[in-house]
This record gives C-alpha cells, structure tokens and sequence, in this order.
C-alpha cells in the first residue's frame, strides 16, 4: 500500500552554474539557496494508527522514504524504506514476526532495531554482516495517529509531542481530518501564526477589509518550550451559518490564540463566547520540500452531539481551502532566506519570532541541507539517521546532509 503516492518531486538542471529545480507540479524553477525547510531530530506524524496493519504502507516523509508496518504482537515500527542489500523497497515485502522481509531476495529486517535477522541466501549457519542493518525510528501510536521520530536523538532529549488534553475528554467534541497542500511546511505554519490574514481570507470570521476601524493590536508573544503563540482579539461578522452564529456570542469578540510547537505542530484555540471554544491542532508532515500532509484535529464544547460532526467539518473544510488557495500561490515557494526581500510589520511579530527559533533548531545541527541533497549523483541514496547510529558504527547508507551546528545567523550572513 502507498501512502502517499508522491514520488517524483523535481527536476534539477543547471543554468549558467547555477543549480534550478523544477516544481513537478507547478513547473516553477527554484533555486534552493540553503533554503530552511526541513528539520530532523521531531517527532512526524506519519499515518493514521487504522491504516497500520500486517500489510507494510509506503510513507514518504521529509523527502525520504520510509516502511511502516505492525509487527504480529502489535507493535508499530517505522524502517528506512531501502533495503541495503541492492535497494530494494521493504515497504512492498511481508511482515514476519517482528521483522519485514524484502520483497527482493527474502532478506528479513526486525523493526525494533533494524538489525537484519535473516539471508536466505546464506544458508541456516550463514553469518550475517553487521552492515546489514537498516535505520529503524522510534514510533508512538498518540491520538489515533502513528508518530515516527525522524533523527538520532537519545529518548531523553527529544522534543515531545504537543498535548492535547481535550482528547478523550467527554466535555470535548473532537472531530479529525487529513489533507494534502503543495505548500511547504513551513509556509503553511506561517499561515497558522498570522492573526492579519482572517480579516481578508475568510468571510465568515472578517470583513474583507471593509471596516475603517480594523487593525491588529499591539501582539504579546506567550513563549512555550518549543514554541510562542500570541492571543488576539477579533470583531466577527457572525454570519448566518457561522460557528459565531450558532453559538451566539455575538455580543462577544472572538479570541483565538495560534502558536506552534516544533517547527511543523500548529495549535489554534478559538473563544467565540464565554463559554464556547473551538480548539484546533495541525501536525503538518513535510511529505518533501513542496507537499505538506496536514493531519488537523477540531475539538469542541458545543454542539456535542456527533451528528453535528457534518456540519462542523464542512466549515472547517471551506476555511481550511481558504488558507490553501492563497497558500499554494505565494512566492517565493520557500521562506525568504534574508528578511529583507520582505517587509515586515508588527503583526508578523510571532512568525518572526518561529523565524528565530528555526535559526536555534538550525545552531543545533537539525537542518537538513537541500543543496547539497540536490547535488547528490542519481547513484547516492540516504537515510535520515537513526538513534542507533549514535552507538554502531558501519552502515551501509550514509546519513542525509545536514546544514552544520553552530551559529546560524553567522551561517546565514555568510
Ligand atoms: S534487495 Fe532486499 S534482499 Fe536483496
Ligand atoms: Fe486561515
């Protein structure tokens, strides 16, 4: 099973000594430029727990490719999707036992630690070489969701996972939802933190710009560990059909506060009255540079009963649109690397505030580097590296470029 059917992503050629890369689906050229786009070293959403069975599925996440697969006692386990001994791709093989067998010449790789456990090839007695192994990642099975954790960071110093208290909570309401954007992560996280963009996107919370007296106040960032939000009131128009509407807070401004968690979790918590919220969370999975899979969660207090799940989600849906349209549009396709080829105001403020903490994750050596990624010859493959190769040397994949730890301010300057 796939995915995620997203293989080929773009197409590199070279002007002029310069490399360009074509957008496969939009034919735009880009030229990455040490471009901050995806992070190792957080934990990814991956699938959806259901869809994890005995029959390995094919994920694509970060660009690189990965097999997920339920072992026959009922664990999870994510593997590097190729096989070393000649590349084959595991995630089309079998699952046997606690291991997954290539579909290729049998060779059997246990999901715990990817150590390979079987060549048949080699007879009963064979030795089997170290270098056999494959990376395998931690995995967590967390609100109906499967989380991969992409790196080699020991168990301790791991970003967690956001919190999201309103899950099982019976005053709670949670609705879920999965969609593809050919956004880039970030980008699309961007988006989330943006308080000025409701007002113009979406007819149902703004005006359009037609009222005189609309600006955004003065943002206080609310500082997290591993991310800022800000609160910010909104006037809105309480539509006919609006969630406002029928909860009846119109004599009341809308309060929603939008922050991140990492660099791809986004959370949005809407008061519309006094006593009714709507609280939203995204884990925004880069499926490569240019594909997002967006897995959003929508818990209410209102309107308990399921069969009011419809009519929520279909709002939800249109503003979700909404965002993508304009989204899929902006240009550059990845974040500027110099703010000074944008100009910034004060409501951007926590947007560059996540610009600044992507810079810590980058000082940290989690930023992967697409240049060097793209200038890799067609007969080179990684692996992101797994917490195993911290401790065991001698594998058959080298690990994915990444940008180097240090200051990256200064690397950017350069
Ligand atoms: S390529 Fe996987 S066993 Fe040969
Ligand atoms: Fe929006």
């Amino acid at each position: 099973m796939v995915s995620n059917g997203i293989s080929n992503t773009a197409f590199t050629l070279e002007v002029f000594g310069r490399k360009l890369t074509q957008h496969s689906e939009t034919g735009i050229y880009l030229h990455f430029n040490r471009a901050i786009t995806m992070f190792i070293n957080f934990w990814y959403a991956a699938e959806e727990s259901r869809n994890i069975t005995d029959t390995p599925v094919h994920v694509k996440m970060l660009g690189q490719e990965f097999a997920l697969f339920r072992d026959t006692a009922g664990k999870v386990h994510c593997v590097s999707n190729i096989c070393t001994h000649r590349g084959a791709s595991l995630a089309h093989g079998k699952v046997r036992g606690d291991a997954i067998e290539c579909p290729y010449h049998g060779w059997q790789f246990r999901g715990a630690d990817g150590v390979c456990a079987k060549i048949p090839s080699l007879g009963k007695d064979g030795k089997i070489p170290a270098r056999a192994k494959v990376d395998s990642y931690p995995t967590q099975e967390k609100y109906g969701l499967v989380f991969c954790f992409l790196g080699d960071l020991p168990e301790a110093e791991r970003p967690p996972i956001i919190d999201i208290p309103e899950w099982g909570d019976p005053k709670w309401r949670m609705t879920t939802m999965s969609v593809l954007w050919k956004v880039n992560a970030l980008r699309g996280v961007e988006n989330t933190l943006d308080p000025a963009h409701t007002e113009f996107v979406h007819p149902v919370m703004g005006f359009q710009g037609d009222r005189e007296d609309y600006e955004i106040p003065k943002i206080d960032l609310i500082e997290r560990d591993w991310g800022t939000g800000a609160k910010v009131a909104f006037v809105t128009p309480g539509a006919q059909g609006s969630v406002k509407a029928e909860v009846r807070g119109s004599g009341f401004t809308t309060e929603a506060e939008s922050g991140h968690h990492g660099p791809t979790t986004t959370y949005t918590w809407i008061q519309f009255s006094p006593v009714a919220w709507s609280r939203q969370y995204t884990f925004n999975t880069p499926v490569d540079a240019f594909h997002t899979r967006k897995f959003f969660f929508q818990a209410r207090n209102f309107a308990l009963d399921p069969a009011a799940d419809e009519r929520m989600d279909v709002r939800t849906r249109e503003v979700m649109n909404q965002d993508r349209v304009v989204m899929e549009r902006v240009q550059p396709f990845f974040v500027p690397l110099s703010p000074t080829e944008e100009v910034i105001v004060p409501a951007d403020r926590v947007i560059t505030r996540y610009r600044e903490r992507q810079r810590d994750w980058q000082s940290k050596g989690w930023l992967m580097d697409l240049d060097a990624l793209d200038a890799a010859p067609k007969n080179k493959s990684y692996a992101i590296p797994s917490p195993a190769r911290r401790s065991s040397k001698g594998w058959a994949l080298d690990a994915i470029p990444l940008r180097p730890a240090g200051n990256a301010a200064a690397q950017a300057a350069e």
